[in-house]
């Protein structure tokens, strides 16, 4: 700022009645102006060159995913670094099991169930785009040799722990069932056997089956893949009898609030 520099000198235009002095603009606003230019340099660094922090688009994955690693990056220096992942992240665990699990399933699929995903979703113009880029895979596609992925299913290895082909019915036992239900099952199948993560359990549809063994079968082993849980190390076998009569005595049949949409085969 040159101080021999006259002050509040006119300058010689003016816009509509409008005039403006020719003054310097005031040291703090520039200084403001020059660190602004020094922290883009030190972004453009920290981001883009050594890749060092996370863009939005890490974070957002690292959200939905947090074991996601972004992969090493080679910088134009030539040299590698790896991106930050925060332990905090590591450990967040607040994904629901099924969310997470699909989450995998998906991720993790084969670059071919990708494709043949995409071509099973995509309208007739991206279909044949599709046919262009993968030939081979359009014509497995075509001939159908493409089935989804199928259902993981419930383990039918081993035998269960019990032999009951009818639910028990006496009072004490379905109390007992509820006592077990309210603890443990509702946070899946709603308090009223509605529905929520897991199936709606009142209705007339199911996945795995609606005779008492089939329930059984489903609450001792579980179906790992898709978030529900193998109660048999958890519960005795009583307990699980009961949670099961429980279930095909009290709950089928019922019509609670907010039921969750049928799933699986309807069984009369
Ligand atoms: C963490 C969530 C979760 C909890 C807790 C849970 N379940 Fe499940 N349950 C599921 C999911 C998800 C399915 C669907 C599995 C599938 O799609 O194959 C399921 C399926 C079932 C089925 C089979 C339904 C069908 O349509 O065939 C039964 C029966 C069942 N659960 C009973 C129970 C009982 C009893 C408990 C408590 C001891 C329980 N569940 C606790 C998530 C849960």
């Amino acid at each position: 700022m040159s101080d021999n520099k006259p002050k509040d000198e006119l300058l010689d235009h003016a816009y509509d009645g409008i005039q403006e002095y020719d003054n310097e603009l005031p040291g703090w606003w520039k200084n403001l102006f020059y660190l602004t230019i020094i922290i883009s340099v030190i972004y453009v660094i920290h981001y883009m060159v050594l890749g060092t922090g996370d863009s939005q688009r890490v974070e957002y994955l690292k959200e939905i995913d947090p074991n996601y690693v972004e992969p090493m990056v080679e910088t134009a220096g030539g040299g590698v670094f790896s991106r930050y992942t925060s332990p905090y992240l590591a450990q967040q665990e607040n994904l629901t099991p099924r969310v997470r699990h699909e989450l995998d399933r998906v991720v993790n699929a084969p670059f071919d169930e990708h494709i043949f995903r995409a071509m099973n979703t995509a309208t007739a113009e991206d279909l044949e785009k599709l046919k262009v880029l993968f030939p081979e895979l359009y014509t497995q596609f075509d001939s159908g040799a493409f089935a989804a992925p199928s259902a993981p299913s419930v383990s039918t290895a081993g035998a269960i722990a019990s032999s009951l082909t009818a639910p028990l019915t006496d009072d004490a036992a379905l109390e007992a069932g509820k006592s077990v239900y309210d603890v443990h099952c509702f946070s899946c199948h709603g308090n009223a056997g509605e529905g929520g993560i897991g199936p709606n359990l009142t209705d007339e549809y199911w996945i795995h089956g609606a005779e008492m063994q089939d329930v059984l079968r489903v609450i001792f082993k579980g179906v790992p893949a898709k978030g529900m849980i193998a109660w048999e190390k958890t519960l005795s076998q009583e307990e699980i009898e009961q949670v099961a009569s429980y279930v095909l005595v009290r709950l089928q049949g019922t019509d609670p609030p907010n039921p969750k949409a049928p799933e699986g085969e309807k069984v009369e």
